[in-house]
């Protein structure tokens, strides 16, 4: 089966109700990014960024994966699919896409402040002060926050090169690395863009515009998709 690699943002999750980061009205909008995703935040005020993240935690036990993340796993029929999110959702998980790699941290996860290898599940919406790992250090949220590094960025790369097919879908492409996948994308092969806004990208290479929404837009890029002959460099 050929490889389809999807990067996606949060406007795949817009239409779960959802707020992206950068629209107007947007998360970025309502609050400080330097004090509730920041290590530096973090080491200020844990009380904050914990509710912060517990707030965002409650909503998404609420929300439903969309038409967006559906159309991706019944994409699974006719290639390898491969998602590599920037979103700490798991909603392209529980819509049953199989491969998902989380650039920047997953929500429903807490982990060690002093063994960053100590990730831990959550159960329900809420991480507390006092919550701790098994080596007594207080549990934070399992996010990578701005300034911080990017362990799944190597894995992004090597699944990126080995791409027949690229799409990207709902995100803004300015927060790096993750917008720097785009480099790794092989010559030649076709790259698909689903965004109802324009999105400047920072890629010299010929890109198909889906200019819709995700959930129709996952539709018309199936449609343009399964008959493709493929030409890999
Ligand atoms: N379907 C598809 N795309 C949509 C939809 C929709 N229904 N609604 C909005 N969009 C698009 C917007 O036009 C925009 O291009 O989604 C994009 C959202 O961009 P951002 O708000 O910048 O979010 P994203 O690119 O995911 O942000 C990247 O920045 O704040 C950090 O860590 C956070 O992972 C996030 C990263």
């Amino acid at each position: 089966m050929k490889k389809l690699v999807v990067l996606t943002g949060s406007g795949i999750s817009a239409e779960s109700g959802f707020k992206t980061f950068r629209e107007s009205n947007g998360l970025w909008e309502n609050y400080e990014v330097n004090k509730v995703a920041t290590p530096e935040g973090w080491s200020e005020n844990q009380e904050l960024v914990l509710d912060f993240y517990n707030q965002l935690r409650k909503k998404l036990q609420e929300a439903e994966p969309n038409e967006g993340h559906k159309g991706l796993v019944e994409l699974e029929k006719y290639f390898e699919v491969q998602i590599i999110t920037q979103n700490i959702d798991n909603l392209h998980e529980r819509a049953g896409s199989k491969h998902v790699l989380h650039l920047h941290g997953e929500l429903m996860k807490a982990r060690s402040t002093v063994d960053e290898q100590l990730v831990y599940d959550i159960n329900g919406w809420e991480l507390k002060l006092g919550d701790k790992c098994e080596k007594g250090s207080q549990l934070r949220p399992h996010i990578v926050w701005f300034g911080e590094a990017v362990p799944n960025m190597i894995q992004a790369i090597r699944i990126t090169q080995g791409a027949d097919i690229f799409a990207i879908i709902g995100t803004s492409l300015v927060v790096y690395p993750a917008a720097g996948l785009l480099d790794y994308v092989p010559l030649k092969i076709p790259i698909f863009l689903v965004d109802p806004n324009d999105v400047e990208i920072p890629l010299h290479r010929n890109i198909t515009l889906i200019h819709e929404k995700a959930g129709k837009g996952v539709q018309t890029l199936m449609q343009k998709i399964i008959n493709l002959p493929l030409n890999k460099s």
